[in-house]
């Protein structure tokens, strides 16, 4: 028995147990953190839903609760321990069982934290176990035995676990695990593992079969994507020209490349591929070449912007987003307005500001040259003031544009507008009938609200 059809069997006899009970079992379910974090979820969803729970909202109201945790910042751990308080009541007068996986589990200290001051948890998994969440679980439920189940060497890729995706449009696809590069900052690689990458074959198959269920949109997954190396030296740029041949898939987006790997097969294949969207998240963590050198980035504020200049030039119309953090142990004022600078430079059409945080066992944290936290908020404040700026100009250019919209689904806001996305990731909300979902359509822009576009369907 493969050892997927293994944990098939786990997942059954809970099922079977669950039905015994006669009662409607209902599971809740957190995730903090990126994206692969969120595949990661719609694989426990997945294998849940296949025991027979019920997804709910409401955590007061479930047998099961689910914490899928994130590290790379201070704030989300805090999250994970206010939600711990908070579901305690749930554990000791309903008997829920209170699950914890994800990357803050990989570490000593917090699952130290955890023993002791929420010793009340039935399971905790890590990474590199999240395959086995079936087996743990049944014997969590079986023994009523608290299971603590973490791996610190890389666990393998597992194929064909059970899947329940979030959305019916746009899916994603994780192409790798883990990371290589070891910036200073960062605490991914001590959680994720090394760099493994998945068979181009396993993936072609799984994006293939997304198109034939009416899937239009995929995201490409992965710490640092251009570093995909597949079975039978398939490089990143053969994978994509392999993905775009895959018929009723329109978009294609990956995130996150390095800038450091960013090879010119890469730029051409977006360059001569419509499906391949034309905005490239491109991290840049900071824009002076002696913080980016302490940072271990492998590549200067020149290198960056002539990386920009060239993508320019060989991919018309091409557009940035990226990742910036501020107050990085020894950053000077004048370091920091190099950031700015780019920033200027570079006209990114989005840009996720964040405020360095300490994260122990990293290179970064030991060294000397801390930001006092003042001076890094007055800091993210200026960022944030001019990309706040930059959008509002960067906005106007769609006025009066026809953009290529899939569309989404109703407008959170007002159920009676649509809403959708452009190639370059704006949202645009839109007069037009709910059976338009799922299609693209060509919509003028109308309005410009900062944080999204009004439009018009054309028809
Ligand atoms: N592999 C991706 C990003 C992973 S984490 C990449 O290299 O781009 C997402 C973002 O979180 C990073 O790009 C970085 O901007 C931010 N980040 C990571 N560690 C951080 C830390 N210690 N403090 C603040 N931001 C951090
Ligand atoms: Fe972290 Fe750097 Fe790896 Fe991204 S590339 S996950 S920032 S170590
Ligand atoms: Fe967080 Fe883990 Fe992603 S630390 S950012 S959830 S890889």
């Amino acid at each position: 028995m493969s050892i997927i059809e293994e944990q098939n069997e786990y997942i059954n006899k809970i099922k079977k147990y669950n039905e015994e009970k006669n009662k409607k079992f209902k599971y809740y379910i957190l995730t903090m953190g990126c994206q692969l974090n969120e595949n990661d979820s719609e694989k426990l969803c997945g294998m849940v839903e296949k025991m027979g729970y019920e997804k709910t909202d409401n955590p007061n109201e479930a047998d099961l609760i689910l914490f899928n945790t994130c590290c790379v910042r201070e704030n989300a751990e805090d999250k994970l321990f206010g939600k711990l308080g908070e579901v305690k009541k749930q554990k000791e007068e309903k008997g829920a069982i209170i699950a914890i996986g994800g990357c803050m589990m990989q570490e000593k200290h917090i699952t130290d934290k955890i023993n002791k001051s929420y010793p009340y948890y039935d399971l905790i998994f890590g990474t590199h176990t999240l395959y086995r969440f079936p087996e743990d679980l049944y014997k969590v439920i079986l023994n009523r035995k608290k299971q603590e189940d973490i791996l610190d060497i890389d666990g393998e890729i597992y194929e064909g676990l059970p899947i329940k995706r979030s959305d019916n449009q746009k899916a994603s696809v994780a192409i790798m695990n883990g990371c290589n590069n070891f910036c200073t900052y960062c605490i991914v690689p001590y959680v994720r593992g090394r760099e493994r990458s998945r068979k181009p074959e396993d993936i072609i198959n799984e994006i293939t079969s997304l198109a034939s269920e009416g899937y239009k949109e995929i995201t490409l997954l992965g710490q640092n994507v251009n570093s995909y190396n597949g079975e039978n030296g398939v490089t990143f740029a053969k994978l994509l020209e392999k993905i775009v041949k895959i018929d009723g898939i329109e978009r294609i987006r990956f995130i996150s490349p390095h800038p450091k790997d960013f090879t010119d097969d890469v730029i051409k294949v977006i360059a001569e591929n419509e499906k391949i969207c034309k905005i490239i998240h491109l991290p840049l963590q900071s824009g002076s070449s002696n913080v980016l050198k302490a940072m271990n980035r492998r590549y200067s504020k020149e290198q960056y912007l002539n990386l920009v200049e060239k993508m320019k030039k060989q991919i018309p119309n091409v557009l940035f987003s990226t990742d910036i953090i501020v107050g990085f142990p020894g950053e000077t004022e004048e370091d920091f307005e190099d950031t700015l600078d780019v920033v200027e430079k570079v006209k990114f059409e989005q840009v996720y500001m964040f405020i360095y945080s300490r994260r122990v066992g990293t290179p970064a944290d030991k060294m000397e040259n801390q930001i006092p936290e003042e001076i890094k908020h007055k800091r993210f404040d200026r960022l944030k003031e001019l990309v706040e700026k930059q959008t509002e100009i960067n906005n106007e250019k769609y006025l009066g544009t026809i953009q290529k919209v899939l569309v989404e689904g109703t407008s959170k806001n007002n159920a009676e507008m649509l809403t959708g996305r452009t190639e370059s990731n704006k949202v645009v909300i839109f007069e037009g009938e709910k059976n338009l979902i799922g299609t693209t359509k060509n919509i003028e822009i109308i309005e410009n609200c900062l944080w999204y576009l009004k439009g018009k369907i054309l028809n």
